[in-house]
Order: structure tokens, then C-alpha cells, then sequence
């Protein structure tokens, strides 16, 4: 056995132990479903190859069957994971969505997360949704901010993160650089699993550090299984015969690693504190295999969720989960609104009855739909880890639980403060009532926040990302034929408030009565201009306390 698959070995064996020890009375063809989950999301800075790579998996999960969405993305304007018009007017993923496929006997759910740059809260609830992610790293930029932004979320929740440097075919950094920048930037270990041979036009392929393994790179091959070279180790005289000048490189390069990188660490990489690298080019469907056989050994499956009260095991028997995104009209010709659920804990089964805490009644989940690439099909059941679809009309909300019986909440769906406000202009006042309404549930969907100010009847958009605006405006005239125009208006900064002491509450919201606003959920809001005005309130009201983010109820 070689590093990787000893410290998998006894990870597994770990888990095992512990599996004996714990009982939750769950069936063992249920637990054998739960360990064969893998729920993740891909991050990246726009144009580091996220479409490619996710096509390129769902190539090698038979998900898809031909490449070349990137491709005609360009002249149809589609791709396979975007939905709405406006993505496909722009040729971007503006909402995510969810796509099964099974590689090796595993079931990946893999959540897609908007790839340009400007993004929506969607991007951070879905990480929320997900057990690790695959962070891609375009080779001659090395960290972006996006991909920073991103990682900042993910170490919220110490998602453990695997790491593809791509765009080998084209001249970039030195990989120990691209290292430095990674481990500088993002505060995390790099630990390289392949090892490229050069790169740009000397780009050779990559070696496996734990299988010793040379795959050998040709443009446009995409290497199969059992393609690979697998050599005796360094001093093998093979290397010499495939990579000619370039196998002493490798050699050196090796030899400098021992030294200079960080061994492989299970642990580390769960806690999120160490990621393994791979080094190759999506595009060329090279380096890709690799990655995703290493992916599916060391992937957490479904990790334990927290709740208000107690913390759920996705081995319990209690069906249990959680609802991370809504989206309206995914398939123009059904107008239907789906609820993303993440199942937690428990079996799901087709007309499983369950109760939905917040409206306190027992819902009857019989159209459940399970999302493949394109296509989406109902299902009979589904397991922790897996992303079911539940169809509704309005009467679920994010961040809404279900289970069989116990009234749990689970925590850490966050709405972010928005960082961009504009007001809204109706262009017919006939109009009010369907801009209101739309509004309120594009603000249940999360598209957007809605803030009613507390001196007139304005209604104030605040946003994460300037493109939700457009998103807005153009599902307020598709879906509810209102015409609306927006103007621009001074905020730049909302904080939530609450207090201890209501009366104190109070006297804020009396004496700043030109800067409160409610949102769609009834919480009080502060507006400002500026960091700069903010600070001036938090001094001058020291008990009252100013909240960036706030769960949903
Ligand atoms: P994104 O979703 O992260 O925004 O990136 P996307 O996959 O759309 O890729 C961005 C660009 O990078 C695309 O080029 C894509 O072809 C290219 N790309 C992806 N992987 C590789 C790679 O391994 N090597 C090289 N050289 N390029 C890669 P484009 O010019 O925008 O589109 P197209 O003309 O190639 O279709």
C-alpha cells in the first residue's frame, strides 16, 4: 500500500471502530449509502476553468456525454449547470445548482457555485450545503480574490479543501511559488500529491508522489484508466526513456519536496488546515482522473451538522435535513418553485411524511426530485449528503428544517449584510401590489434583501453582488410583469441591530429614525454611508450590537 491509501486504511478503520460503538439502530444498507455520499462544491476566481472541470467530471461520471459546453457556451450561450435567462444572456452561472453522478461506486453531489465575478449569498449558502470543495488555481495568476473570499467561507466551517492547479499546458508560476501564495493567502498547508514535469510547452504530465505513477501528457488525449506509467522509483531508467532532459528535473524537483513540502496528514486536511494538491489542465481532461480518484478516497462523507440544541449524525435514524436555496421558474415550461434541501440524517423515502417546524404542520414530501447534468427525475429515496429538490409554492423558506418528529434548527445559514442598495422606482403605480409581492419572494428566494425604511414607503434593495439587481429586475418583469427602473442611493453599509434592553432599542431606532429599515423578515436594520459613519454609532451606542450577518429564521 502506498502513504495515501495506509493513512486512509487507518482513518477508515477508525471510523469503523466507531461505528461499532455508537448505535443508532440505521440499517446497514444505509450506512453503507451514507459512506459512499460525497457532497461538494467547486471554488474558483472566474476563468480559473470551474465549467471545464465540472464538465470534464461529469464526463468521467458518465453524467454527460460529450464535452463542449465551454465551447458552445460561446455561440448557443448555454451551458450545462446554468438555468436562467440571464445566465445565458451573459454566458455565466448567476444561481447554482446541483448535479449527481456516480464515480467508482461513489455517489457525488456536486453543488455548482456562480463563477463570475460578481456573486450572489447563494455562492455562501451553498458551501454551507456541502462536506469539502475542490478549490481550482489558475497557474500563472495563483490565488485571486474570489477564490480568497471563497476560502474565507469555507474556514468558517473548516471545510476541507482539495486543490487543483490548472492550465498546466500554458506557462505559469513555479508550483513552489503558486505554493507560497497559497499557503500566504489563504492560511493553509499545501501538501502536492502529483508533481508536474515542466509546463507551457515543456509540459510533460505529472508524477504521483504516492503511487509513483508518470502520466504522460498529449493535448486533446484524455488518459484512461491503466494509461499511467508506473515506475520502480526515481532511479528508474523508464523515467529517463519518457521524460529524456526533463527526468533529472524531476529528480531534483522531488528530492527539493522531501524538504520543502509538508507530508500528506489526514487529520490536517479534515480540520481544513492542510490542503493535497494536483497539479493539471482541465481542458485536456489531464491531471483530472487523478484528482478524482484521490477526491473520492479522502473526501469526508456526510459530516456531522449542528443545530441549536444538539449536534445530528448523518447515521441517525430520524430523517433530517435542511433547505440552503429556493429557486423559482428552473425550468420555464413547469413555473415551479424548488426548494434545495440537504438531507442530514436518516433514509428518505417518496411520501415520507415529516414536519415542517417552522409553519408547525406535517408536510407529505411526494415529489421529490433528484438533479442529474441537465435532467431532473423523481426519486424514491435518498440518503445523508444528497441534495433533493422539493417542490413548492411558497411554503418553504431557506434555512427551513424538516424532520420525523424532534423540532430542531439547524444553524450556520447565514444571511450576509449587503454591500451594495439601490432603490426602487416603479415605472406604473397600478403595478404596487405585483412589485410587492415580487419582491417578498424574490427576498425569500435570497435573490435579493428587501429594507423598508421607517420615515416612508420606499423599498430599498440591498445586494452582496451588483448583479443580483439585474437578476431582480429581470425576474420582476418575466414573472410578474412589473416594469421598474432603480435609482441610486446613498447607503453602503446595514448593519443588524438588537439589544439586550428593549428600551434602549428604542431610543436607537428614535434618534436615527432617517437611517432604520426592516427587512423582508421583520429584523431591524441600520443604513449608513460608510465603515466611517458605522464606527461613529458603535461608539456612541456601545450596547447596542451591530450584526454582519444573521441566521434565517
Ligand atoms: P470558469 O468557469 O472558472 O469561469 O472558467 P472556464 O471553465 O469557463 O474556463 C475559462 C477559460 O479557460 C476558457 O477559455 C477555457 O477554455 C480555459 N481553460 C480551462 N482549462 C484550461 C486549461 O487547462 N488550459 C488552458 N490553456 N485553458 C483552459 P475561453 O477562452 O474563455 O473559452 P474557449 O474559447 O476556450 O471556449
Amino acid at each position: 500500500m502506498n502513504n495515501i491509501a495506509v493513512t486512509i486504511w487507518h482513518f477508515m478503520n477508525n471510523i469503523n471502530n466507531d461505528l461499532q460503538i455508537l448505535n443508532f439502530n440505521t440499517d446497514s444498507r444505509t450506512l453503507k449509502e451514507i459512506q459512499k455520499r460525497r457532497t461538494f462544491a467547486i471554488i474558483s476566481h472566474p476563468d480559473a476553468g470551474k465549467t471545464t472541470l465540472t464538465e470534464k467530471l461529469l464526463l468521467f461520471g458518465g453524467a454527460i456525454q460529450q464535452a463542449g459546453a465551454v465551447k458552445s457556451r460561446k455561440t448557443e450561450k448555454k451551458a450545462t449547470s446554468d438555468f436562467l435567462s440571464i445566465e445565458q444572456e451573459r454566458g455565466i452561472s448567476v444561481s447554482s445548482s446541483v448535479m449527481k453522478f456516480n464515480y467508482k461506486g461513489y455517489e457525488i453531489n456536486l453543488l455548482d457555485t456562480p463563477g463570475h465575478k460578481d456573486f450572489s449569498e447563494d455562492t455562501y449558502r451553498v458551501l454551507t450545503a456541502v462536506d469539502c470543495a475542490v478549490m481550482i488555481i489558475d497557474s500563472a495568476k495563483g490565488v485571486e480574490p474570489q477564490t480568497q473570499k471563497l476560502m474565507e467561507v469555507c474556514r468558517m466551517r473548516n471545510t476541507p479543501i482539495i486543490t487543483f492547479i490548472n492550465k498546466l499546458d500554458r506557462e505559469g508560476l513555479e508550483p513552489l511559488e503558486i505554493f507560497a501564495d497559497i499557503e500566504e493567502k489563504l492560511q493553509i498547508e499545501c501538501t502536492p500529491i502529483t508533481w508536474p514535469i515542466g509546463m507551457g510547452k515543456r509540459f510533460q504530465g505529472v508524477y504521483h508522489l504516492h503511487n509513483n505513477e508518470l502520466g504522460l501528457f498529449s493535448a486533446g488525449y484524455t488518459p484512461k484508466d491503466g494509461d499511467g506509467v508506473v515506475i520502480k522509483d526515481l532511479a528508474d531508467k523508464k523515467l529517463d526513456e519518457y521524460l529524456r532532459n526533463q527526468a533529472q528535473e524531476l529528480r531534483d524537483d522531488v528530492e527539493l519536496l522531501q524538504g520543502a513540502s509538508y507530508p500528506f496528514d489526514m487529520d490536517e486536511y479534515l480540520k481544513g488546515s492542510q490542503t493535497p494538491v494536483f497539479f493539471g489542465s482541465a481542458i485536456n481532461n489531464f491531471g483530472v482522473r487523478e484528482m478524482l480518484d484521490s477526491f473520492v478516497e479522502i473526501a469526508p462523507s456526510p459530516s456531522i451538522r449542528k443545530t441549536s440544541t444538539r449536534d445530528v449524525d448523518p447515521r441517525e435514524r430520524e430523517f433530517s435535513g435542511f433547505t440552503f436555496k429556493i429557486q423559482a421558474n428552473m425550468d420555464p415550461a413547469h413555473r415551479d418553485r424548488i426548494a434545495f434541501f440537504r438531507i442530514c440524517s436518516g433514509k428518505f423515502t417518496r411520501g415520507m411524511k415529516v414536519k415542517h417546524h417552522r409553519i408547525g404542520k406535517d408536510v407529505i414530501i411526494s415529489n421529490a426530485t433528484i438533479f442529474m447534468a441537465q435532467e431532473r427525475s423523481n426519486i424514491d429515496e435518498a440518503y445523508p449528503g444528497d441534495i433533493i429538490g422539493i417542490h413548492n409554492h411558497g411554503t418553504i423558506k431557506i434555512g427551513d428544517t424538516f424532520t420525523e418528529k424532534e423540532p430542531l434548527k439547524f444553524t450556520g445559514i447565514p444571511s450576509f449584510a449587503p454591500e451594495h442598495f439601490r432603490r426602487v422606482i416603479l415605472k406604473n403605480p397600478l403595478k404596487t401590489k405585483a412589485l410587492q409581492k415580487g419582491l417578498f419572494q424574490l427576498a425569500e428566494e435570497g435573490t435579493i434583501q428587501v429594507f423598508r425604511p421607517k420615515i416612508n414607503n420606499d423599498y430599498i434593495l440591498g445586494a452582496v453582488g451588483v448583479l443580483q439587481f439585474d437578476v431582480t429586475m429581470s425576474r420582476l418583469m418575466a414573472e410578474y410583469s412589473v416594469a421598474a427602473a432603480y435609482e441610486p442611493i446613498d447607503f453602503s453599509v446595514a448593519r443588524w441591530v438588537t439589544c439586550d434592553n428593549d428600551e434602549r432599542l428604542k431610543e436607537f431606532i428614535r434618534k436615527n429614525s432617517g437611517a432604520i429599515a426592516t427587512d423582508s423578515e421583520g429584523w431591524t436594520a441600520f443604513l449608513t454611508t460608510s465603515e466611517y459613519q458605522l464606527g461613529f454609532a458603535v461608539e456612541a451606542w456601545p450596547d447596542i450590537k451591530f450584526h454582519k450577518t444573521r441566521e434565517y429564521n
